[in-house]
């Protein structure tokens, strides 16, 4: 199966985005009607949901006007929240062909394809414009990011000067590799499993030529205690082709033996 195939088999439920307009009519809402706001309840498609969405808006100053390269775009929640409440344009990468569908086709029901365009893409196949956009975003994405050094080169080059990057992400402890549950969120085997130490992930964005703004490395810990809900409510079941209660599991049970740290982080390019 190639990289593109396993990403979509792992993410995307097949016809999904005719599953996803199927839930909001059992809920009564009309799609002619459509706004962004109904679709909040499952399409942050990431542990820290609208938190952390309006966290990394702030925390890169996203305003009227800016464009954002949205690296890992998802069903395009995060890039519908941002261009509604900032005023910024959004140009969304993702590879897994159902989620590009259904990022594509809630966007346009909503009355924003003028505002955010897609493309059903790996990041690392995409050519990007020289000093194009203001703001970056790799939203839970780069756990599944091989060649991370050359990313942050290749979205380095595509940023304005001064332009920013920020990170959300799960990452590597010494413990990861030590009997590592699968599924787990963001990979069902090792072959999409690409997390790396925050140390790793620094370094990289600094070879690349960033510097940071924002750094909140979180390490891991092993825990007695299994942690309650660590990748939260969202009804990951809607959207996701795993199993579900599995991937929780596992995700709690990674957490508590010290297996996953997590990063929150914000770059910027040299003026
Ligand atoms: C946990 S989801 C987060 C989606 C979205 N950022 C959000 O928060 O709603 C991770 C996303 O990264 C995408 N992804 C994985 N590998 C990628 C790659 N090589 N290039 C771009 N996106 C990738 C996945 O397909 C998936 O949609």
């Amino acid at each position: 199966m190639s990289y593109r195939e396993s990403i979509n088999t792992h993410y995307g439920k097949p016809d999904l985005t005719a599953r996803i307009l199927d839930h909001l009519q059992r809920q009564g809402i009309e799609l002619e009607h459509l706004k962004w706001e109904d679709l909040i309840d499952f399409d942050q498609f990431h542990g820290g949901g609208m938190k952390s969405t309006l966290w990394l808006a702030e925390a890169t100053g996203l305003g009227p006007g800016m464009r954002v390269l949205d690296v890992g775009a998802g069903i395009g929640g995060t890039a519908r929240v941002w261009c509604t409440k900032f005023g910024c344009t959004v140009f969304g990468i993702e590879p897994a062909e159902e989620f590009c569908n259904a990022a594509e086709r809630l966007t346009s029901l909503v009355g924003m394809s003028d505002q955010i365009n897609f493309i059903c893409d790996d990041v690392a196949e995409v050519e990007l414009p020289d000093n194009s956009f203001d703001v970056a975003m790799f939203v839970n994405t780069l756990m599944n990011i091989e060649d991370e050094a050359g990313i942050f080169r290749k979205v380095y080059r595509s940023l304005k000067p001064g332009g920013r990057l920020a990170i959300t992400a799960r990452t590597a402890t010494p413990l990861t590799y030590e009997g590592f549950l699968y599924p787990c969120p963001w990979a069902s085997d090792p072959s999409t499993n690409f997390l790396a130490t925050a140390e790793s992930t620094h370094a990289d964005l600094i070879a690349a030529g960033f510097s940071d703004v924002v750094w909140e490395a979180t390490p891991g810990e092993k825990s007695d205690e299994t942690p309650p809900t660590p990748i939260g409510p969202a009804p990951f079941g809607l959207i996701m082709n795993i199993d579900v209660v599995a991937m929780r599991r596992n995700n709690q049970l990674n957490t508590s033996a010290g297996r996953l740290g997590s990063l929150r982080a914000v770059v910027r390019k040299r003026v």
